[in-house]
Parts: structure tokens; sequence; C-alpha cells
């Protein structure tokens, strides 16, 4: 067995374990935070690993926040599923999410257990609820259509389904994917459960065809990229001349890069009547929850929305 290389933190340390953790917005944002919720001298280290990393050096991080007393815990990105898979062995509890997606976004530790926690479907469910308010499908009969397949598609089609009221359930949502297997794990989630929500499954990453699918839907409908085009990768998934559905809501799920995307829908507000969303939301979400895991403290609409403004004022 390796022997983990275990560093004795002087002061109480937050892990943002990511690929460039230190081009994020949190490594402003997180020390405001910290001050808010007077915490001031808790730290934000960055772990940067590389995509499909060897499962050593995952272990490495998790051991170090589990035998470290001063190291609280974690936020995961891009190696949701990496990580889980090295090292689930060493952890004592996953929530149901966790269990259940195989990938998690949050480690923290109570009362000596180490806990990892998949809180997407969450901050995708917090963000859209944000966005579209109570009762938006049942009042305008907007659809929903998501480029892209990932893990955050699968978080907000799985939020859409778990939805009580049948006004806050689009009657359907059309799932555009550049490769077939995403779309048919996706599927396989959904059909397992029970929903009067009309799926459409659609391998295609031709953007004029993208266009025409887009110009299908009703007016309200919304709009997401979720492709990761426009930060992860160049471009968008529909062209130039793609159409916006009339009073319709284009949702962008990143907040930096090019954001192709975005400015397409942008140049569409006035004459198509569309709003348009970028992923602020969905990060400070994303963060919050992780940060109330971690810090075992519960962060209420009040405080959420002090915190909230925190964060904006350091966007330019
Ligand atoms: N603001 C926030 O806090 C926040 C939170 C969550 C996610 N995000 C962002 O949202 C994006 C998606 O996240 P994720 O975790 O779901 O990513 P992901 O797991 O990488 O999924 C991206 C999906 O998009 C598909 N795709 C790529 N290009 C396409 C195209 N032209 N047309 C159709 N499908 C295409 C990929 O297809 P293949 O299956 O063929 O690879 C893949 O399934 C990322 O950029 C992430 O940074 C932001």
């Amino acid at each position: 067995m390796t022997q983990h290389e275990i560093v004795r933190k002087e002061v109480p340390t937050f892990y943002f374990i990511g690929v460039t953790t230190g081009k994020s917005s949190i490594m402003k944002v997180f020390p405001l935070w910290m001050k808010e919720l007077g915490r001031p001298e808790l730290l934000m280290e960055g772990v940067d690993l590389k995509i499909h990393d060897q499962p050593e050096a995952y272990r490495q991080a998790v051991a170090q926040i589990k035998h470290d007393p001063l190291s609280l815990g974690a936020l995961v990105t891009t190696h949701k599923i990496d990580l889980y898979e090295a090292a689930k062995d060493m952890f004592d509890y996953f929530d149901p999410y966790a269990a259940a997606t195989g990938e998690l976004s949050s480690i923290s530790k109570l009362e000596g257990r180490l806990e990892g926690h998949a809180k997407d479907p969450i901050t995708a469910g917090l963000s859209m609820d944000h966005i579209v308010g109570e009762n938006y499908f049942g009042r305008t009969s907007g659809h929903v259509l998501i480029f892209g397949a990932g893990g955050s598609t699968v978080s907000t089609v799985l939020h859409l389904i778990k939805k009580e009221s049948a006004g806050d359930r689009p009657a359907r949502i059309i799932i555009v994917n550049r490769s077939q297997p995403r779309l048919d794990r996706l599927k396989e989630m959904v059909d397992s459960m029970d929903t009067d929500i009309e799926l459409h499954y659609i391998c295609n990453q031709d953007p004029q065809r993208s266009d025409q699918i887009m110009a299908g839907l009703p007016e309200h409908s919304m709009v997401i990229n979720a492709t990761g085009m426009g930060k992860d990768t160049p471009g968008s998934p529909i062209t130039d001349q793609g159409q916006f559905p009339i009073n319709g809501i284009a949702w962008e799920f990143n907040y930096r890069g090019e954001l192709d995307f975005m400015h397409q829908a942008e140049r569409q507000q006035a004459s198509r009547g569309v709003r348009v969303e970028d992923g602020w939301v969905y990060f400070v979400h994303g963060w919050t929850q992780v940060i109330a895991q971690v810090l075992h403290i519960e962060i209420d609409q009040p405080l959420f929305k002090r915190l909230s403004d925190v964060a904006a004022a350091t966007r330019k």
C-alpha cells in the first residue's frame, strides 16, 4: 500500500480540487465569504490535477483531508467521477445522490467520519428555480432544450422530473448530445423513473441541425448550453443564424470564457424578447452548498443573499 504524505496544516484549510483552480473566481470570493461567515482564518488551497489523473493522485488528495485535522474538506470539480472511483474505499459515508450517481462534489468530515456528497442535483435545481420561478411551465407551456448530456444535464433533468407541481415540469425536454453513450446513460436513468415529461434524445453536433431543432420550440421555451462550448472548447452548439424562441430563456451554464452561445442570445434580446442568463448563480449555489456541508453550517435565504451580493461585487 502506498504511504501518503500528510502535511500538518497550521490553519484550517479548505481545498478546491480541479484543473486550473487559480483561474476561478472563487479565489477572490472565498476570503470575502469567510469574513462574512465569521471564519476569516480559513484558507483556500487549490489542488490542480490532470484530467483523468492517476488514481494515486486522487487518493493522495483525499488522504490529506482524511488524516490532517485542520484539512477540513473540499469542493471537487471535473474529477467528480474519477475521484470517486479511485478513492471510494477511503470514505465512511456517501449521500444517496453520490451513491446513485457514482460521483461526488463535496468532501467533508463529521465526528471522525469522511463523507462524500453529490451536490449537483441540488445546485442545478436551485439555479433553475431561481431563473424560472414557480409555475413557469404551467404559465407559459414552454419546453426545455438542452445541448450536452453531461453531469450538469443529468442533474437538471433529475430536478425537473422530481418537481411535484405539474406547473413546474415542462411537457417536453429535448436533449442534444455530440455522441450516443451519454444519451443512452441518461435515457436509462430516466426510464427507471416515473415521469409524465416527454423526453427526446438526439445525437447531433451539426450546428445547423441544432438551429432547426431550436426553431421548432414553442414560445417561452428555455434553451440551455451545457456543452462547455464557449469555455472548455471553442464555439457554440448553434450558428449565428439560429433563432431563439420568442420570449424564451437562454441559459449558458458557464460564466467565464468566450461565452459565444450567450452572446448569440444577447443579440436577440430586443428582437425576440429573449432573456439571457449565465452560470453565475449556478456557481454561487455550487460553492455555498459545499461550504455549508464542510463547515456544518446552515445557509438560509438571507445569508445566501448576503453571500451572493459579496460575490457579485467582485464581478467586473
Ligand atoms: N456555473 C457553474 O457553476 C457550473 C456548474 C456545472 C457545470 N458548469 C459548466 O457546464 C458545462 C457542462 O458541464 P458538465 O459537467 O455537464 O460537462 P461534461 O460532463 O463535460 O458534458 C458536456 C457534454 O456536452 C457534449 N457536447 C460537447 N459539444 C457538443 C455539441 N457541439 N453539441 C452537443 N453536445 C456537445 C459532450 O458530448 P460527448 O458525450 O460526446 O462528450 C458532453 O456529453 C461545463 O463547461 C461546466 O464548466 C458550470
